[in-house]
């Protein structure tokens, strides 16, 4: 199974892969960001709620995030610059 990527509903964005050394966070000066815990899913925040930020916390939940929109409806937005 290639590298996926799950928008979960009114939550985050799970990362999966078959060989979880496949996947390779790094941050804005390309340092890698080891994972939160070996061997499970990686899930990362889109609510912007999570203390543990890039990860997902759970805390999506207790803020009660929901979707904007749907993704396939997003607007195709390219900064300027
Ligand atoms: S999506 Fe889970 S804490 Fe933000």
């Amino acid at each position: 199974m290639p590298i996926t990527i799950t928008v979960r509903k009114n939550g985050s964005l799970g990362i999966s892969a078959d060989d979880a050394a496949q996947i390779v966070l790094v941050d804005s000066e390309g340092t890698v960001i080891p994972p939160r815990a070996e061997g499970r899913p990686m899930s990362l925040c889109r609510c912007g709620a999570s203390q543990v930020k890039p990860f997902c916390d759970g805390s999506h939940k207790a803020m009660g995030f929901i979707d904007p929109a749907d993704p396939m409806d997003a607007p195709d937005i390219t900064p300027a610059g």
